[in-house]
């Protein structure tokens, strides 16, 4: 790329004349947040997709939400700035291995978090986000048995706040499940004053001791409305962009991991740059294709979940 291209003021005009919409993630570098239309987190960026006009849907965010927005709108073009762009959380279920631990409980319905693949998407019943997960679980009668997958920690979560006894799949985050126990108490106890905040994905010992658990839009949303002035936040590092502009006069400190040469970023989200970006835009590459027997298996389930998130 021309080094002396105003990266910004390009993704402004190939929006405009693409009538492309550009989606982001709040885990996303702050530049990238700063020029998207739309940041959020995935239940806000699924709802997004579903109800756009753009032609082109550029997603900046990782593969499994690219999937989602084209599983909801096979006509139009969906652009993932680096296709490598995974998750953990998603690579940690194999569909094959799936479809078997499925076979064990022939009575149960599956709700999957939305972090998966769409194969695992179209062996779900109801797929659901860390924010709607709590009101699609209590949509299901109580006696009905459940299998809840990919991610342990936010199943672990569910059947604590629902009471349920979920028969959860062995996944997990590999950002969420890097904090520090005993870091975080000891920062606690040197800020007494100071909330933690925590994603579900965490793990329980973390989510035992917050303050508020929460989607990264429960999050920020809370902390903007709080009226502490400390937050100490267990979630990936790119939240605090928007959090810090939104509570300006707060302090935020990032969680810290249990090994110090280690960071919470996501090294899958971050994978994406502004530069990517442009390119993707410019040469409308790389794009999500689907099968299409697939994108029909992996739409019922996310449409279930739209529906009872309306
Ligand atoms: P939410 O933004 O839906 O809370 O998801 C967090 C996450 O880990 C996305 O990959
Ligand atoms: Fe996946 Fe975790 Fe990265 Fe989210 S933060 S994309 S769940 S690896």
């Amino acid at each position: 790329v021309n080094p002396s291209l105003d990266l910004f003021q390009e993704i402004e005009r190939l929006k405009k004349e693409k009538n492309a919409i550009l989606l982001a993630h709040y885990y996303q570098e702050p530049d990238i947040q700063d020029v998207a239309d739309y940041i959020g987190d995935s239940l806000g960026l699924a709802q997004q997709a579903a109800k756009t006009d753009a032609d082109i849907i550029v997603f900046a965010g990782v593969h499994f939400m690219a999937e989602t927005a084209k599983i909801l709108n096979p006509n139009k073009k969906v652009l993932l700035p680096d296709l490598k762009a995974g998750c953990s959380l998603a690579d940690s279920a194999p569909a094959e291995l799936f479809r078997r631990f499925k076979e064990k409980y022939p009575d149960h319905l599956v709700v999957s978090y939305i972090n998966c693949s769409a194969e695992i998407k179209a062996l779900s019943d109801i797929i659901c986000t860390s924010g709607n997960a709590e009101k699609i679980i209590e949509s299901i009668p109580e006696d009905q048995p459940i299998i809840f997958a990919p991610d342990k920690n936010l199943g672990g979560y569910l059947n604590r706040k629902t009471g349920r006894n979920m028969v959860l799949w062995n996944g997990a985050c590999m950002v969420h499940e890097i904090f520090s126990l005993e870091k975080i108490m000891k920062l606690k106890m040197r800020n007494p004053k100071a909330k933690l905040v925590a994603h579900p994905e965490c793990e329980e010992a973390i989510l035992r001791i917050s303050d508020f658990i929460g989607s990264t839009t429960q999050l920020l949303k809370f902390v903007v409305k709080d009226d502490a002035q400390e937050y100490i936040v267990a979630t990936e590092t790119g939240i605090l962009h928007q959090m810090q502009q939104d509570a300006p006069t707060k302090t935020l400190i990032p969680a810290p991991p249990n090994n110090s040469c280690a960071c919470n970023d996501c090294p899958h989200m971050k994978l994406n740059t502004l530069e990517k970006l442009y390119l993707c835009m410019e040469y409308e590459t790389p794009e999500i294709h689907m099968d299409e027997k697939l994108r029909l298996a992996s739409l019922r389930p996310i449409e279930r979940m739209l529906d009872i998130s309306r």
